[in-house]
């Protein structure tokens, strides 16, 4: 089906996606979250539809890792605004967060303070998903929920998952958007129809992530779908290959 609706919107070459030079895509991300109303905004995502679903697609891949380690450290990068941070404590977890932008770190902050959380500022941090300062396997596991999908490079989406394994002892969880899905068909649609080259957001094939995943040095485990056929939101459980 992704093949086809595929072919049907961009076959023409009107709405070609645009892979976007590594670098510059990079920082043209991350500058468009670095401002406070963008922090403002994204607040407005906790406690919606789709939060609740996304917590416990992330809960059921942490339950299928819990018999195989015993995970006490989660580094949830990109943190936004903190949404994730009262969910993995709940479930026990040592929570360490991070993003590139000041503006999410000091509102996750401030969002976890008014919830009345114990926000210990040490284990908060300006970090750049595609280079960190943190050490080799320094996280049990480390979750990057919605950042891949930003990135049509697969330079860059590489280049970030290498990192993640780098920082992750045991396992990396990660969503992407899936081209497999009656979202990705109305995107597709709409760019068709209004000639855009969409350059964010772009949905891919699970085969294109596989190919990023090995690239990294990374295996897959598991995936999962909040929605299957219906959201493009989808999560990889995905774990160090042993002999990289
Ligand atoms: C769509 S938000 C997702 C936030 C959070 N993971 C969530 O699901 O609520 C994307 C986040 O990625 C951050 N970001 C963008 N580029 C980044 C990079 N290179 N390294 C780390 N964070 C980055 C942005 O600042 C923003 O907070």
């Amino acid at each position: 089906m992704e093949d086809i609706m595929k072919s049907l919107c961009c076959g023409l070459g009107a709405t070609a996606p645009k892979i976007e030079d590594s670098k510059m895509e990079a920082s043209k991300i991350k500058n468009r979250f670095d401002r406070k109303e963008a922090s403002s905004k994204y607040c407005r995502l906790t406690g919606t539809g789709v939060d609740k679903r996304e917590k416990r697609i992330v809960k059921r891949l942490l339950e299928t890792v819990d018999g195989d380690i015993v995970a006490r450290s989660i580094l949830d990068m990109p943190c936004g605004t903190g949404r994730m941070f009262p969910f993995l404590s709940d479930l026990g977890f040592d929570v360490y967060s991070a993003d590139s932008s000041p503006f999410m770190v000091e509102q996750a902050k401030e969002n976890l303070a008014a919830l009345g959380m114990r926000v210990n500022p040490a284990k908060f941090a300006v970090a750049d998903a595609f280079k960190t300062d943190f050490d080799d396997g320094q996280f049990d596991i480390v979750l990057c929920n919605r950042l891949l999908h930003h990135f049509s490079s697969p330079e860059s989406r590489q280049a970030i998952l290498k990192e993640l394994r780098r920082i992750a002892k045991h396992f990396v969880i990660v969503s992407f958007f899936h081209n497999a899905s009656w979202d990705a068909m109305t995107f597709w649609m709409k760019h068709f129809f209004r000639g855009t080259a969409p350059t964010d957001r772009i949905p891919q094939k699970l085969t294109t992530l596989k190919q990023d995943i090995d690239a990294a040095g990374l295996e897959l485990i598991e995936v999962k779908h909040p929605r299957k056929f219906i959201s493009k939101q989808c999560y990889l459980l995905l774990r160090p290959k042993r002999n990289t």
